[in-house]
């Protein structure tokens, strides 16, 4: 999928795009009916709410899951991307943010490129999200909050956040925010399942919590320029991944293709014998924490790197660190 030149310019007043209804009801039951089986399983890539049992977000799905896996590979979600940055991407974090009826905790207002920067080492905001509805967002949900124009503002300086949600966070002052809305104001894209966001890694969002009786499944995709690949591994390598392998696009209709195999992931390879001994699809045997991109030292892309278990991490590690 290509952007048009007036969307491309559109995108760089605001600095998100949205695309209602991109993707098809049927497309999205086959990941909805994914979702639940993923937040069931009690493992470190799946933070929950502060109650402890409620899902707030799920990392890395796509490393263990076959529609996930081919949902990180679909074209209208890639290519956009490529197109923007002028190169390829790979994924450096996949996130299914669950916002769960009742139950789902506000998102405080923050630019996801501060937490790639500080804490990752991402040289430049060559990086973007791009987030699928699985569930409709409406008004009463927790929509995302937008506010227009504010990536002009590039990287802002922010607070580290321990407290407020079960997830620590980089967030901005109300005085800041308050200034950037005098400017840009707030939208809430809403829309079917299968509505698609594109947005700016420095565009200032968050989201409310959810009162109302429906989940409001969003999918992020945080593809980076290959070249601008991050410098040190500071985060668990689910949260901020290693491999730099450039995403390569699938057929348009990859969601209904369950001939095509898009795991295993590269970098996560299952690790067979981890499997046999019932350490579980945990195991993964490359890209581990500290030892890729470890004191700047880069993996190229499609490099592997070398082994590790992402489950002997201890899952209170991926607390310590913001998320964005
Ligand atoms: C949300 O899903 O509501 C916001 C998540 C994020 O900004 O990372
Ligand atoms: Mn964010």
């Amino acid at each position: 999928m290509r952007l048009t030149d007036g969307q491309l310019e559109q995108f760089e007043r605001d600095g998100y795009l949205f695309f209602p209804a991109l993707f098809s009801a049927e497309e999205m039951r086959v990941l909805r009916e994914e979702v639940p089986r993923i937040y069931d399983e009690f493992r470190p890539e799946v933070i929950r709410e502060r109650d402890g049992v409620t899902p707030r977000t799920s990392f890395a799905a796509h490393t263990y899951s076959e529609v996930f896996a081919r949902l990180a590979r679909h074209p209208r979600m890639v290519e956009p991307v490529e197109q923007y940055l002028g190169e390829p991407v790979y994924m450096h974090q996949f996130k299914i943010n669950g916002k769960r009826a009742f139950d789902g905790d506000v998102w405080q207002w923050h630019q996801d490129f501060g937490t790639w920067s500080n804490d990752d080492g991402m040289p430049a905001p060559r990086a973007m999200n791009v987030a699928i509805f699985i569930d409709e967002v409406n008004e009463f949900n927790g929509p995302l909050y937008f506010i227009p124009g504010s990536h002009r503002a590039g990287a802002i300086p922010a607070a580290h956040d321990l407290s407020t949600t079960s997830y620590p966070l980089w967030t901005l002052d109300h005085a800041k925010v308050g200034e950037l809305v005098g400017q840009g104001g707030i939208v809430a894209p809403k829309g079917p399942p299968g509505s698609m966001l594109m947005f700016h890694g420095c565009l200032v969002h968050g989201s409310p919590p959810n009162m109302s009786p429906w989940h409001r499944v969003i999918v992020y995709l945080s593809l980076c320029a290959v070249s601008n690949h991050i410098r040190k591994a500071r985060r668990p390598p689910w949260i901020a991944h290693r491999n730099f392998t450039p995403v390569r696009p699938l057929s348009d209709d990859c969601l209904f293709r369950s001939d095509l195999k898009a795991l295993p992931w590269p970098g996560h390879e299952i690790d067979e014998e981890a499997l046999r001994r019932g350490d579980g699809p945990n195991s993964w045997t490359a890209a581990s924490a500290g030892q890729a991109a470890s004191a700047g030292k880069t993996a190229s892309a499609g490099q592997a790197a070398s082994a590790g278990r992402a489950s002997s991490a201890d899952p209170a590690d991926a607390r310590e660190v913001a998320t964005a």
